[in-house]
This record gives C-alpha cells, structure tokens and sequence, in this order.
C-alpha cells in the first residue's frame, strides 16, 4: 500500500506474490492481506491477482491490470460472520478454536455425505482423478504437512498405490518425478502459503492434477488449482492451527473413502461403515476437549523441563510430528517427535531423568511395540504421559500419566488424540 502526500485522499495498493484483497465497507474501502482483517468494516472483497493495481479511495475503487488498463473485477461476498472472528468469552483464539472443532468436523463432512457415503461431485471433484492417478504426492506445509503424513498412513496401505508426502519447501526447488497420472494433493489452510503456492505450480508444470484442500475461499491456491475441497472451518485467527488441522485430516479422510469406493476397494456398505466410524470420533473429540482440565494438571511436568519428546509408531507417529510442532510454538519448550522404535538409534541418549515423553499407542498392531518403547524410556528415568485407548491393558505403573481415549478404530483416533495435543501445548 502506497500513500503520498500530495495525494491525501487515495491508497495505491499493488498485489506481488503475497495476498491482497480490496475491501468495499459503508465507511469507506479497505486494503489487507487476509479476508479476517476486513470481517468488522465489510463482508465484499476483490481478490487481486499478482501485478494488479488498485487506487482506493474511500468512496471509489478503480483496478488496473499491468498494462495499465482498467479492469472490471468479480465482488465476492464472505460468508464468514463477525463472531466467527471474536473470542466468544473465551481467554484465547487457540482455546475457542479447540472448542469449534466438533461443529467446523460436522461442517465439512456431512454436506458431502450421499446416502451415508462420500461424495464429491457437488465440489465439481470428477471420480475419475480419484479412479485413474496411479500414485498420490501431497505438498504442505507445518501442521497441514502433518495432515498429509496421516493421509499416507491411511491410503497407502488402504488404496495400495505410493503416497508421498513433501515439504513444500523442498518440493519447489526439486526436480518431481511426477506426471499426469500423479495425483497432487495441496493442503493450505490459508491458501496463500507461498511455498505451497509455488509448488502447486512446479506440479501443474508437470501437467499432474491438483486437488488443493483449502479453508480460505478464494485464496489464490483455491483459485489457481485444478480442483478444490473447501474445509468449512470458518476463519482460524490463532497462529497455532488446530481446528484447521482436524477438518484438513476430514477432508483428507472423505477423499480416501471415496477413492476406495470408485476403485472398489470399498464396497458401497463398506464406505458408509468407514463414514459412520468418522463421525464416531467427532463426539470422542468432544469428549477429550470436555475433559481439558486432566490435561491441564498434567502441564506442571512439562512446563519445567526444557526438551519433551513424542513418540509414536505409524499413525501414532504422524500424531506425534504434529504435537511436537504445537508444543515448541505455542511454548516454547524444545520437543522432538520420534517414531518410537527410532529412538534407540541414538536419540535415547537425550531420555534422562524426569524428561517427559508422550508416548501415542493407540494402533492395535503396533500396540505392542509403541509399549516396548515406553518401557525403554521409562527404564531411563523419563516421565511417561501416555495415550492410550479406554480399553487398552497395561500395568498401572507402565507410565506415570495415563490419559484415555474413548475406544474407536484405530484410523479415527487422530481426532481425540489432536485434542489432548492441542491442549497440552495450549495449557504449557
Ligand atoms: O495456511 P497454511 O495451511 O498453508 O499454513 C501452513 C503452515 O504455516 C501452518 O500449518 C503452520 O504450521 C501452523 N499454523 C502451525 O500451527
């Protein structure tokens, strides 16, 4: 944004590589980044494209294209309302969108579900990249990364084609070896992660289809890719995602289902049983968050300690990347997630008396193993907060905490387990 003296009365706004939207308010026009800046002045907003120029004043809006010509941009109008973007009496943004998990769950899901199964084509997502894609490539980053770690450990062993997961940041200064019958999977909350955004673009390069998950309307990954499955978390002002992060891993959980289904490694019943299970673990979720105050009492043994480690096996490893993440950002504290059969390639040297280890074992055929592990850790002195299904058997002193979950299958425990990760990191 650009303002000059000379000329009191006029902004001149000028969109490269980063997010600007023109706002159209009573009181006057707007220029920001994200549409959640401009929610209390005005719900209309223009998004401009890379290069464009607007002159903003504040009973007029003319916009140009380079080439200095006047452009006849679209108005769009924001669903979001005011409240969405307001602490709603709770202490923080982060709590109350802990809380808004269930309802933005339920927003994503159920508008897709036909007959109890999935269904994408009101997105305008042709079953025919689902069916036809020999191998799937997500690209993300942060938390929405982590989204696509546990979308690997659902699809690949269930569909049986490749899953790999990158860091957008990597990936756009690589050379992909992916092709038309790749599936590109892009996951942004925001939809304007420039790293994202610009390996969208190297993968359309490549003529491979992009299916972009997406929470912002009309960002610009919502707008540049091939196809998109909006996530209706409403906005998400906390820098930690957290709500974001469950309707990712829904939409994520829908896009299998239905993948299965078209390939007919589902059949109908089954992906109506694989939806019914979804839905199972949104009133887990809601259970975990009911009980914050067990986790709040357990935050004194971490607080207090410099590093904490998160350890996990399959799923309950992508779980742990993501726990970590939220711990060292929202406080601070150094913690590392392991895959815990990992650990005693070296990391084990780290585990020393009172460190705390959050240890995930929520997997039935790794259950085993994930408790193998504790032990290790244990037998070094660590402080062992463990997660476990309602019915799980372990003897009482495997681990100083135990926190249980209510006991639903193995592919759906992200979502309680997500809760207790959030409010760990959110109470430290
Ligand atoms: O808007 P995006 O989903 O593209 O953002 C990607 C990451 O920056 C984001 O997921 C970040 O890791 C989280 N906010 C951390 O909690």
């Amino acid at each position: 944004g650009i303002l000059c003296s000379d000329f009191p009365e006029q902004l001149i706004a000028v969109r490269k590589d980063a997010p600007l939207l023109i706002g159209y308010g009573a009181d006057g026009n707007y220029i920001a980044s994200d549409v959640t800046a401009l929610l209390a002045h005005t719900r209309t907003v223009t998004y401009m494209e890379d290069d464009e120029v607007a002159v903003v004043t504040a009973d007029h809006v003319q916009i140009l294209g380079r080439d200095g010509c006047f452009l006849e941009k679209e108005k769009h109008q924001i669903q979001w309302d005011v409240s969405a973007a307001e602490k709603g009496g709770y202490a923080h943004f982060m709590l109350k969108e802990i809380h808004e998990q269930p309802d933005a769950l339920k927003n994503t899901i159920l508008p897709r579900l036909s007959k109890g199964q999935p269904d994408l084509a009101d997105d305008g997502i042709p079953d025919s990249i689902l069916k036809d894609c020999r191998r799937i490539h997500v690209i993300a980053c942060g938390t929405a990364m982590h989204a696509g770690m546990v979308a690997r450990a659902l699809i690949e062993p269930g569909i049986r084609i490749p899953v790999t997961v990158s860091i957008a940041s990597e990936f756009r200064y690589e050379t992909p070896l992916i092709d038309e019958k790749t599936l590109v999977i892009v996951i942004s909350q925001s939809g304007e992660t420039i790293d994202t955004l610009a390996a969208m673009r190297l993968a359309q390069s490549y003529y491979a289809p992009v299916l972009a998950i997406v929470n912002v309307k009309g960002s610009t990954i919502a707008r540049e890719s091939n196809y998109v499955l909006y996530t209706h978390a409403g906005p998400e002002i906390a820098v930690a995602s957290t709500k974001a992060y469950s309707v990712q891993l829904a939409a994520l959980y829908l896009i299998y289902c239905r993948m299965a289904l078209v390939r007919g490694v589902y059949s109908p019943v089954q992906a109506e049983n694989f939806m019914k299970e979804l839905l199972d673990a949104i009133p887990a979720m809601e259970t975990m968050i009911s009980r914050k105050d067990e986790v709040k009492n357990i935050v004194n043994h971490i607080i207090s300690k410099s590093d904490a480690f998160f350890i996990g096996r399959g799923l309950d490893y992508a779980f742990s990347l993501e726990g970590a993440l939220k711990l060292k950002e929202i406080s601070y504290i150094h913690a590392e997630a392991y895959a815990a059969g990992e650990l005693k390639h070296g990391t084990i040297a780290l585990i020393s008396e009172q460190v705390p280890v959050i240890a995930i074992a929520t997997q039935e055929h790794i259950f085993a193993k994930t408790i193998s592990n504790v032990r290790e850790v244990k037998a070094r002195g660590a402080f062992v907060i463990l997660l476990v299904k309602e019915s799980a058997v372990i003897e009482d002193d495997i681990a100083d905490v135990q926190i249980r979950i209510p006991d639903i299958a193995d592919s759906f425990t992200v979502f309680p387990i997500a809760a207790i990760l959030q409010l760990i990191a959110y109470y430290a």
